[in-house]
């Protein structure tokens, strides 16, 4: 009755009525917050643009509620619905009447409600003599629902043949590759992949939505420049001003790199780095080429990514998930990432991603820069920003917030006039004043869309199109968990940098990208105690310095710890080099050295490598070339990456006449002789030590037999812990030395420390209270969680 009612003229009407097909969308979660705040109006949205052309639609807001009451609140939720500022508002009222009209609450609660809608559907189907094109089912549920919602879906509510079943999924999908591909087996079983639509509302974004076709309609601009040869850097930032109170229950469990950087950033990246098909508006070859881009992305490792936590959060996470006192959060709500595509296209251009809570200010963009060799020589008064090389070139997504207030397309004068469509974009009218990233407006050819329009409004319409390019098929969703689970295991115990949040974080989360890794540009200043008043500021910050077993403590950050032990590395060693032209460095394995390594190896380029040799304090007994060997790890992080003698690196003889550790083959004695040989006294410059969670140090286990006392310098040991065989220098060697560092990290550690800072000198019991140094020095650095807890 109500599509008669909509026939403007009765020919028209009859006409229409032979061809149109029916379509009802189902939201579950209808009265929920995202129903609220974009989904109603995003399906009013889609009511105005398709009403009068070849469908009609009904609309079943859905939710676990009685009836009555679920009715009243959704009817709030519809309330505020409204139209397009250049729509007449008697013809606004007209179809908002209409909408509600057609739009009904129900209850969905058991298999029989699912049951009775898929009947009232074909009864209002057959009733109106109209022909089902489709249904839509869009879950704004908590995932945990999902998988009853689908069953009951796949049982009872498929439309019959010749209509479409498209059901809509909202974020998160799954904590980690594995979480996801049980969720997305799940789903599988009951929906076929082409009628899964996973949203990520950036790509609903309009600047974001516009990405690939503005490539496509640029090509000729854009075919000698978007690669690596013109390209310096792209950096995707998508900064909020919004803290994760109220939410941490989630967030706890989730943090800015899963909430953000693998859904709507890597997305992004994508649409930046992928190839280009021939056909943009073909779902099939975008996604395909999408599919591609991900197999390009390089491996992340520890060193790819920094992560921060806005001061308040540890507060806020003890308030609302009822944490005890001394609960800290490791959760990171800000993270930059340094990515790499390892395609012919991008070999060597860094892409860097960042987002982050409690920063100064709400922006969201992609900018692609370019490289400018320009050295110009006339003052900046005299460029012409059409042409002169020596602005910089640069390419803008501008997605939202910031000073330009909306979504935008920049393109540097001095690059090329872009065309964009003309029907939707228009040219952004100058406003004096305005900078973006630092230009004014006026260095660029500036669009932006005619009528902006919120992303789940675009999003349905692509869902009720079938353009299945904009969402997230389950292939793609597990290329991008691929990509991010490692990094985010080795994350799980990193210690954020504490950043007071809003302006007050200064430049204390400025990133520097240094070779193949990133970094924070500024080194943490340390916080003891917070001084007076609520936040503290940088201002605040200090480093612990105090004494453990009578000997000087170095406590901090794991980041400004590792830093500070490096530089004292440093600082060794050219005294040494400048006083006896060498310098004998014994390292430790294991993974705690693992920073300083890459640290060393990255930024100090002042370290005399040339006149360093470089010794292992202890050893696993397997082959060098093993990934649990301790010269491995010293390899794969700091040999590769320096320039030393290779007369100056000295592997413990663990393998000799293709066995490992045999007494017969000598090895222990073999090393010995060899420092003997070249280490003056067997006095050691600098020996690195760690400390085990049961005291052990090097490989010198508590009731060692050997090693703790006597003659021998080397020695061959067991370990409780595999692989057994070890070989390890023994402690009256270690303890020639002049200076010794013992370096503890982490919560681990914590009842060693307290234990080891009460006992008197037992190696029997723990080798590390044995290290005692002659007459040289003993340092201990330890990061807050090993000292404080
Ligand atoms: C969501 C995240 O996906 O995106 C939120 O869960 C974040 O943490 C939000 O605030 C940002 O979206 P928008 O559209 O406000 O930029």
């Amino acid at each position: 009755m109500l599509t008669v009612a909509m026939c403007v003229a009765l020919v028209g009407c009859l006409q229409a009525q032979e061809l149109r097909g029916h379509v009802s969308i189902v939201l579950l979660g209808a009265t929920g917050d995202l129903a609220k705040k974009y989904l109603w109006q995003g399906l009013f949205q889609l009511y105005l643009d398709e009403v009068g052309k070849d469908h009609s639609f009904s609309f079943h807001g859905a939710a676990l509620t009685a009836p009555e009451q679920g009715w009243k609140l959704m009817a709030k939720a519809l309330e505020s619905l409204s139209c397009p500022s250049d729509m007449a508002p008697s013809h606004c009222a007209e179809l908002k009447d209409q909408f509600l009209r057609l739009s009904q609450y129900r209850q969905l609660k058991t298999a029989e409600d699912y049951r009775t809608l898929s009947k009232d559907i074909e009864a209002q189907v057959k009733q109106e003599d109209l022909r089902e094109a489709g249904r839509i089912f869009y879950f704004s549920v908590p995932p945990f629902a999902y998988v009853d919602i689908a069953r009951n879906i796949n049982s009872s509510c498929r439309p019959g043949p010749g209509a479409w079943l498209r059901v809509v999924f909202e974020k998160p999908f799954g904590h980690d590759h594995l979480s996801a591909q049980q969720l997305a087996t799940e789903l599988g079983s009951f929906f076929q992949e082409e009628e899964m639509y996973r949203v990520d509302h950036y790509l609903g974004k309009q600047a974001v939505a516009q990405i690939l076709p503005f490539r496509d309609q640029n090509r000729k601009a854009l075919d000698g420049l978007w690669n690596r040869h013109h390209v310096e850097r792209v950096e995707i930032i998508m900064k909020e001003t919004v803290d994760a109170e109220g939410r941490i229950s989630f967030y706890e469990e989730y943090g800015v790199i899963r909430d953000v950087l693998q859904n709507h950033l890597t997305e992004i990246l994508m649409l930046v780095a992928m190839e280009l098909p021939l056909n943009v508006s073909s779902s099939a070859a975008v996604l395909q080429h999408k599919l591609e881009a991900f197999r390009g992305l390089r491996g992340l490792n520890k060193g790819s990514a920094v992560v921060g936590q806005y001061q308040a959060y540890s507060a806020q996470a003890r308030r609302e998930l009822q944490k005890p006192e001394g609960f800290h959060s490791l959760t990171p709500t800000f993270a930059g990432v340094l990515v790499h595509v390892d395609s012919l296209r991008w070999e060597g251009v860094p892409f860097t991603l960042m987002s982050g809570k409690a920063l100064d200010e709400r922006v969201g963009y992609v900018r692609v820069l370019f490289k400018n060799q320009a050295f110009c020589i006339q003052h900046e008064r005299h460029w012409a920003p059409e042409q002169s090389p020596c602005l910089p070139r640069q390419i803008i997504f501008h997605i939202g917030h910031g000073e330009l207030s909306h979504p935008a397309i920049l393109v540097s004068r001095n690059l090329f006039r872009p065309s964009l469509p003309a029907h939707s974009w228009a040219e952004v009218q100058e406003r004096p004043g305005l900078r973006v990233l630092g230009r004014p407006l006026s260095d660029f050819y500036a669009y932006s869309p005619l009528r902006e329009r919120d992303a789940y409004s675009i999003l349905l319409s692509h869902i009720f199109h079938g353009r299945k390019e904009s969402f997230i098929t389950t292939e793609n969703l597990l290329a991008s968990w691929d990509f991010w689970t490692p990094l985010l295991d080795s994350l799980a115990h990193e210690v954020p940098r504490l950043y007071p949040g809003g302006a007050d974080t200064g430049c204390l989360l400025d990133l520097e990208l240094n070779g193949g890794h990133l970094s924070f540009s500024q080194q943490q200043p340390e916080q003891l105690v917070p001084g007076p008043g609520s936040a503290p500021k940088p201002s605040d910050f200090q480093v612990l310095r105090a004494r453990y077993r009578e000997s000087p403590l170095i406590s901090a950050w794991p980041e400004e710890l590792i830093s500070r032990l490096a530089s004292d590395i440093e600082a060794s060693a050219l005294q040494a080099v400048q006083h006896f032209g060498k310098f004998h460095l014994a390292l430790s394995g294991g993974s705690s050295p693992i920073a300083l390594f890459q640290q060393l190896a990255m930024g100090h380029y002042s370290f005399p490598w040339a006149h360093t040799h470089l010794w292992l304090v202890d050893e696993r007994c397997v082959p060098l070339s093993d990934p649990d060997s301790n010269f491995q790890g010293l390899q794969a992080h700091l040999l590769q990456h320096i320039r030393l003698p290779y007369y100056n690196i000295h592997p413990m003889p663990v393998h000799l006449h293709q066995r490992l550790c045999a007494e017969e083959d000598q090895g222990a004695q073999t090393y010995a002789g060899e420092i003997s040989a070249l280490v003056a006294n067997s006095s050691f410059d600098l020996v690195l030590l760690g400390m085990g969670t049961d005291g052990h140090t090097a490989s010198l286990f508590p009731q060692s037999p050997t090693g703790l006392d006597g003659e021998q310098l080397v020695v061959l040991t067991q370990s409780p812990f595999r692989p057994h065989q070890r070989m390890s220098l023994s402690l009256p060697l270690i303890n020639r030395a002049k200076k010794v560092a013992v370096l503890v990290m982490g919560r681990t550690k914590r009842d060693i420390t307290m234990l080891v800072s009460r006992v008197g000198q037992e190696p029997r019991k723990w080798p590390i209270s044995g290290v005692l140094p002659s007459s040289g020095q003993l340092v201990w650095y330890m990061d807050y969680e090993a000292f404080l807890g």
